[in-house]
């Protein structure tokens, strides 16, 4: 069955989606009167729905996905060969795209030497809460089992994930979670919580404050977002990883860094967390690792990590005896592996930089004309802008005024993002992660369409 529909089919596509598919974080409620959106088709950066309307897509698949873009015809070669030679085989044995992926990742990584292959963000997540857990019970006599999270940093949708959400809005009535996951404060300066020159020290200085009060022996690791992404774009003060860093030395503590979102070029270099010299000793990653093309998730580590789980070939229960069906699936790795072509061959981390300069530049220029603009941040194609009723106080925009905006920019043709559900009260930054392969003109665009919302919707 191939998927060449007409106007009749689509017609039923969507009575069918209308009837029958639950939509992910949506009220349905509307849907009894009114059609979903249903997108029918992608090439670079634009998208045409059902209706055949089309938009400039200012947010990579919504959720900061689709780093190539749409439409790649090499991604789905390779993957159809592959799927064609041999599709599956459960990960404890090897395929040739895994290994071929995770040499060539590890290429990019220094400092980092194995992949664990999974699914999605949370799922790689856990792998690394599951690992620490692992370590503590064999290792430190059920010490440094505890995992620092941030607040207004996210990391997952299960249970063990949002056990980690600093977004308590995303976390509510989901609950009991399980004990040990403790959150330090978050370090956006423009929402300063302390009055000191130096934000980022400071900002991490509160973390071992944590530490310290909980007990640097009960901790064993600490999971930070480079640039927290659905928690309102924020970009750590400068200062704040080196000393992170320092902290978690000092402290035996294990860095995970949480790169789901920035992870594969979102900031102009592989990862967020290469901009600012540090070492991980956990990296997880899974959107734009394969730009949505296929299902892949990576949790990598060091050798040092790694070998604590083969120091005792005799013990039957020393290894890390997890399994994740779908991450023997061949289709991601062999998709990541064109992904990283073209972003290298396409020279994107470098347009990246171009555009998510521009892109900033526009935004800035934006808060000239718009008061309702409080704070403008981002790195490389990962920028947002926080929107308020008072500059001098602050006083976030009501969330219904900021969907009002990226619903008039929907109505131009441009998909834009806002957090939401995220912090209550706080749901009022808008979100654009373009595809790294957008143009000037793309930009522009997008930011004019923002500049035309926020006049209509603000009077
Ligand atoms: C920083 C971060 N980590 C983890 C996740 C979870 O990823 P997934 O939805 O693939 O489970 C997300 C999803 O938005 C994310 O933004």
């Amino acid at each position: 069955m191939t998927l060449d529909l007409t106007q009749n089919d689509i017609s039923d596509v969507v009575a069918a989606d209308r009837a029958h598919v639950w939509h992910h974080l949506s009220q349905h409620k509307p849907y009894e009167t009114t059609d979903p959106r249903v997108f029918v088709e992608g090439k670079g950066m634009r998208l045409w729905d059902a209706t055949g309307k089309e938009y400039l897509d200012a947010v990579s698949g919504g959720v900061w996905t689709v780093n190539v873009g749409y439409g790649r015809e090499s991604i789905a070669d390779a993957v159809r060969e592959q799927l064609v030679r041999l599709n599956y085989f459960a990960g404890a044995a090897g395929n040739v795209p895994c290994a071929l992926f995770a040499e060539k990742l590890i290429e990019k990584m220094p400092g980092l030497s194995r992949v664990y292959f999974s699914n999605s963000g949370s799922e790689a997540n856990e792998k690394v809460y599951k690992m620490v857990r692992q370590i503590s019970a064999r290792h430190h006599g059920g010490k440094k089992g505890k995992i620092l999270y941030r607040e207004r940093d996210y990391h997952g949708t299960t249970i063990g994930t949002l056990a980690t959400s600093g977004q308590a809005q995303r976390a509510e009535q989901y609950g009991p979670y399980p004990d040990g996951f403790v959150m330090v404060p978050h370090c956006l300066e423009y929402r300063k919580q302390w009055d000191v020159e130096a934000y980022g020290v400071r900002a991490a200085d509160a973390i071992e404050e944590v530490i310290l009060h909980e007990g640097p022996d009960s901790i064993g690791a600490l999971v930070l977002e480079p640039v927290t992404a659905g928690g309102g774009v924020i970009v750590p003060p400068e200062g704040y990883w080196q000393r992170v860093q320092e902290i978690c030395r000092k402290h035996d503590i294990l860095l995970h860094i949480d790169e789901v979102v920035c992870g594969l070029g979102r900031t102009g270099k592989w990862f967020g967390y290469q901009h600012y010299g540090i070492e991980p000793d956990f990296v997880t990653m899974a959107k734009g690792v394969a730009s949505g093309y296929a299902a892949i998730a990576c949790t990598v580590t060091t050798e040092r990590v790694f070998d604590m789980f083969k120091d005792d070939a005799s013990d039957p229960m020393g290894y890390f005896r997890d399994i994740s069906t779908f991450g023997g699936c061949t289709s991601g790795p062999v998709a990541a592996l064109e992904n990283m072509r073209i972003i290298e061959d396409e020279g994107l981390l470098e347009n990246t930089r171009l555009m998510g300069e521009r892109v900033l530049k526009n935004l800035r220029e934006l808060m000239d004309r718009h008061d309702v603009i409080g704070d403008v941040r981002g790195l490389g194609l990962f920028c947002g802008a926080e929107l308020v009723a008072d500059r001098d106080s602050k006083e976030p925009l009501e969330e219904k005024l900021v969907q009002a905006v990226v619903a008039d920019c929907m109505g131009q043709g441009v998909i834009i993002g806002a957090t939401n559900r995220s912090l209550h009260g706080l749901n009022n930054t808008l979100c654009l992660s373009p595809a790294l392969i957008a143009t000037a003109e793309d930009i522009d665009r997008i930011t004019d369409a923002i500049d035309a919302a926020l006049t209509r919707v603000m009077g």
